[in-house]
Formats: structure tokens, sequence, C-alpha cells
């Protein structure tokens, strides 16, 4: 810690971060503002839509309730790091097939919902995938197109084996 700044160490989509913080700065903003890792968005900023999901320690997280200052030691995944691995190609190209993208604010933190949901359950049903995502608000698509998405891919791994 340095004046009233708070050291923090961390990883970040596999690449060790350290950084000097504002105690007040939160996730988005440090991902954002600090790293240049603009895909996770924020909109509400009270823990509501969604839009700034991202992942801590493996746990889906909201990045407006948590403060930079908070994560030292963790590891965080962004939608950065997760389109970049290949993990969620698929995912990716049913949001593309079944037109579940129109602005794409909600999509990055949409997809890693439901990657999530996908690695805790490879069979979920419709009610499921809706349960699951209804943290995420889309103001575009009435998401009947990111439901059909989810299922398509669900039952595709589970055709592989639970694999992507
Ligand atoms: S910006 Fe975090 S939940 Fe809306
Ligand atoms: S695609 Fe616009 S908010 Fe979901």
């Amino acid at each position: 810690m340095s004046g009233d700044r708070i050291s923090i160490r961390l990883v970040i989509n596999g690449e060790s971060v350290a950084r000097e913080v504002e105690p007040r700065l939160n996730l988005v903003d440090f991902l954002r503002e600090e790293l240049g890792l603009t895909g996770t968005r924020w909109s509400c900023e009270h823990g509501v839509c969604g839009a700034c999901t991202v992942l801590i320690d493996g746990s889906l997280a909201r990045g407006c309730l948590v403060f930079a200052a908070q994560l030292d030691g963790v590891r965080v995944e962004t939608i950065e790091g997760l389109s970049r691995s290949g993990a969620i190609a698929d995912l990716q190209a049913a949001f593309q097939l079944h037109n579940a993208v129109q602005c794409g604010f909600c999509s990055a933190g949409m997809l890693l919902s439901a990657e999530t949901l996908l690695r805790e359950n490879q069979a979920p049903s419709r009610a499921d995938i809706r349960q699951y995502l209804s943290g995420n608000y889309c103001r575009c698509t009435g998401y009947h197109a990111i439901i059909d998405a989810v299922e398509e891919v669900a039952k595709a791994r589970a055709a592989k084996g639970g694999r992507p």
C-alpha cells in the first residue's frame, strides 16, 4: 500500500497482474480503464442487470459490486479470456446463428452465465436455462433466441460427452 492506494496481485485471463488501486475502484472500472478489457460492461451499477458479469475463482460475480482492492490473490476471467481460449466458441456461434445478439450490450455477461450453467448442468431444460439467465437482462432479443442458442449448445455438448 502506498498513500491511500492498495497493492493487489491477481491473475486475469491467465496473466499475472500487479497494480496499486484506489480503495473505491470497482472491478469493472479496473478491467476497462486500467487494463483495457472493455468487453465487460456496466449499466445499472446495482448488481441487477448482469452486464458486468465476470468469473472470480470460477464463480459468477457482478463486477460492479466488487472492489478491485478485494481481489488480491484471486483469478478473474472475462469475456476476452474465454473468447481467446476458444472455450465458448460454440456458444458464440450459436448466438450468432440464432440472432441472439442484437445491440450486443448484454452478450458478454449472457455468454459467461450460459457457459457457467453448462459447466454445472449438462442437460438443462429450457426452464433451467431461463432461470439461470434470469439475472442477465437483455433489452433487445426478447430472450427466446438466447434460450434457443443455449439449448442447442447444451444438446450438442451432451452428444460429445459434455465437451465444447
Ligand atoms: S452493472 Fe453490475 S449488475 Fe448491472
Ligand atoms: S442484445 Fe441488446 S441488450 Fe441484449
